[in-house]
């Protein structure tokens, strides 16, 4: 990543009917952070931070010196952050854990980690002696353009992913852009897929920067970093602000998850991260929209080779179309709602289909290498 320059942080606002919050992205926000605290928190003397022994080791240090440079003492509590850990087990330790350092109904805690350390603490904190105040501070893409902010909490059962939660907005979202210098490659990558998403739904503007510049996001250059990140926050916190629970316009955010996640499930988890699940349910949603004759053959191919640019997707487990097919209608039953698709109109803009048939979907799902044709 390219030497820092010092820039002003940007400040992005979160506002839905219940709640309001800031956004702050810049690098080197860590080293602020207890100031920026203080602000909204005037009283506070302690944090609690949540984290990963890894994300930990890296930023640690330097968030408690940020803090301790505002009179702000900094209490840290580790966890596993494997997805297979974030279940109900590990909220119950770090509550235990709270307890027995003193923590009362007036302590505020901090998540600092990637999406599941997210996830666990802003549950924590949701049900904590009935709920105490959080702040996020994601250190991975996932959680700095998605799951930091939105107040969606949650853990996993043994029967699927985030089953059991509820929603819980931070009192602030902090992203420094530098903590991303250290995330492996193939993280970075996939939190891009979600980038990625975020240029197709609604911002053209941002498709183009990402179209134009791919090898400067790919080398995390600072103002690269800043453009997209700042505007996928934007965006989201835009739509989150019209759709606190995801009733309506936030369904959006699910394009290229349809497939996407019928893709995880089958792969068991393993060998697809989200992202490339994401980027390769795009691909079918993408496909599916031009054969509904609803997207432009030069729109199409554009979403197409901006998905590829990213990188090289992993291969798919081989699978036939009607697996998949037969999968995408059992994550509907488990959601017990319609099989819905988010398809491309043009570059920034979707719509929400429902009542595709079948041999449609079947021959986008064909469009993936790697799936098995039908038999
Ligand atoms: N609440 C929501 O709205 C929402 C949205 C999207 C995803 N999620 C959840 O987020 C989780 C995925 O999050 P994720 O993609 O951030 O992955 P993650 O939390 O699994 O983190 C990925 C890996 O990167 C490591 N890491 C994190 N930050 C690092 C850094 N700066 N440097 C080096 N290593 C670092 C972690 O230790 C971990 O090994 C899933 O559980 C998903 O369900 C929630
Ligand atoms: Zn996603």
């Amino acid at each position: 990543m390219k030497k820092m320059s010092r820039r002003r942080a940007r400040t992005i606002r979160v506002r839905t009917p219940t709640v309001r919050y800031p956004v702050w992205v810049g690098a080197g926000l860590l080293r602020e952070s207890g100031r920026r605290l203080l602000r909204l928190r005037p009283r506070c003397r302690r944090l609690y931070v949540v984290s990963s022994p890894r994300v930990w080791s890296l930023w640690g240090t330097e968030l408690a010196e940020g803090l301790r440079a505002a009179g702000i003492r900094l209490e840290a509590l580790l966890m596993d952050d494997r997805e297979g850990k974030k279940r109900i087990a590990l909220v119950e330790r770090l509550a235990s854990e709270l307890l027995a350092r003193g923590a009362d109904r007036g302590a505020i805690l901090a998540a600092l980690g990637g999406g599941v350390v997210g996830d666990v603490t802003g549950f924590l904190a949701a049900t904590y002696m009935r709920g105490v105040p959080y702040l996020q501070i994601p250190t991975t893409l996932v959680g700095q353009v998605d799951s930091a902010l939105g107040g969606k909490t949650g853990v996993n059962l043994p029967a699927g992913k985030n089953l059991l939660g509820t929603f819980h907005h931070p009192v602030a979202v902090l992203v420094d852009l530098r903590t991303l210098a250290s995330l492996p490659a193939r993280e970075y990558q996939a939190g891009l897929y979600e980038v990625v998403k975020y240029a197709v739904i609604g911002d053209p503007v941002l498709f183009g920067f990402l179209e134009g510049k791919m090898a400067s996001v790919l080398a995390r250059d600072t103002a690269a970093l800043e453009k997209i990140v700042s505007r996928s926050i934007r965006l989201k916190a835009q739509i989150v602000g019209r759709d606190e629970k995801e009733e309506n316009v936030r369904r959006i955010l699910n394009f290229g998850h349809t497939v996407g996640h019928a893709l995880e499930t089958l792969s068991g988890y393993q060998g697809l991260r989200h992202g490339e699940a994401v980027g390769w349910g795009m691909i079918a949603a993408t496909h599916l929209a031009q054969r509904r004759g609803k997207l432009s053959v030069v729109a199409a191919r554009r979403i197409l080779r901006l998905v590829r640019a990213v990188g090289r997707l992993p291969r798919l487990p081989r699978l036939s179309v009607q697996r998949i097919y037969e999968q995408l209608f059992a994550d509907k039953k488990k959601h017990g709602a319609q099989l819905r698709f988010v398809l491309p109109r043009r570059v920034g803009q979707v719509e929400i289909v429902s009542g595709i048939p079948r041999s449609d979907v079947l021959a986008s799902l064909r469009q993936l290498d790697g799936v098995l044709p039908a038999r």
